[in-house]
């Protein structure tokens, strides 16, 4: 890296009043949902769910999240808004990375306006806004992974955000960038079928990115360090994970995925998120990364 650009990194995140300085507590951003229901469908999740979530149970299986998050990291919150009923799914505010945040562009209508909301917390939270160029739409950490072993970004493609975005964020974020084609409609966000875990391993769904995508996973990350969950984990959003050291919070995986993460040194922590399942989300989305 030319040293200009360092210098100006490191001016960014002492800036900011969120950057994490030395600690080594994680910070997670998230929205009660307080306002959360299935008003729309936007993925094949939310089809036949209209109107039946339940904002009590939500709420409770949120809170039991919160709390088990509220134990290993920092949880910062923002206000729900009425009419907005994704907003819980923060993971799609957009991403945040050295002090910097780039905001989502949805390419759905019915989540449009959750843009100024997110955009105007971080502002007033002393971070500076980066955006992509133009129209390209993108929608946040839901699309884009940062490995927990080498400097890169895993970008998904091809159902929300648009390929575009992948080398927009690369000059935006001075980061390597490494675009994944997402072929099934049932896993829309790279979020819900690719996690990378701590120490370069990775918990993925190989079915859901097309031919190319997959070679490009396998000749980056050595098959000792893949962990490929069949379609059963995959459908109860087991790559939805939040990883936090060497836990791991997700609704449920299987026996054979639970001692699969054992051998890998990782204690998975299965929380009930199904209410959420109903609008296509699960424990990750619930969460935003502020580091
Ligand atoms: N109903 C929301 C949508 O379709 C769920 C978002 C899930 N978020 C995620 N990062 N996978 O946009």
């Amino acid at each position: 890296l030319p040293v200009p650009a360092i210098v100006d990194r490191m001016h960014r995140s002492q800036q900011s009043a969120l950057a994490p300085a030395r600690a080594q507590r994680k910070r997670l951003f998230m929205c009660a949902p307080d306002h959360f229901a299935v008003s729309y469908s936007i993925n094949p999740w939310m089809d036949g769910q209209l109107g039946r979530a339940s904002g009590s149970r939500a709420k409770a299986q949120w809170t039991a999240l919160r709390e088990i998050l509220g134990r290993h990291a920092t949880i910062e919150t923002i206000d729900a808004v009425e009419g907005l009923p994704d907003m819980p799914f923060t993971a799609n505010a957009g991403l945040l990375h050295d002090g910097r945040f780039v905001p989502s562009r949805f390419r759905h209508a019915e989540r449009r306006g959750e843009e100024a909301h997110f955009i105007e917390w971080f502002r007033r939270h002393g971070v500076e806004i980066g955006r992509l160029p133009g129209r390209i739409l993108f929608e946040g950490a839901g699309d884009a992974l940062f490995d927990e072993a080498i400097a890169l970004l895993w970008m998904g493609h091809g159902q929300r955000s648009e390929f575009a975005a992948a080398a927009g964020l690369a000059r935006l974020l001075d980061v390597d960038t490494v675009p994944l084609r997402l072929v099934d409609p049932r896993f829309y966000h790279l979020d819900t079928c690719f996690c990378p875990l701590p120490r370069g391993v990775l918990l993925w769904y190989p079915a859901a990115f097309d031919e190319d995508s997959r070679a490009l996973v396998e000749s980056r990350i050595h098959s000792s360090q893949r962990i490929a969950v069949d379609e059963a984990d995959a459908l109860a959003f087991a790559c939805n994970a939040i990883s936090l050291g060497s836990a791991v919070v997700l609704h449920r995986a299987s026996g054979r995925l639970k001692r699969q993460l054992d051998d890998a040194g990782f204690t998975v922590i299965e929380t009930a998120l199904n209410e959420f399942h109903k609008a296509g989300g699960s424990a990750k989305r619930l969460t935003l990364r502020m580091e």
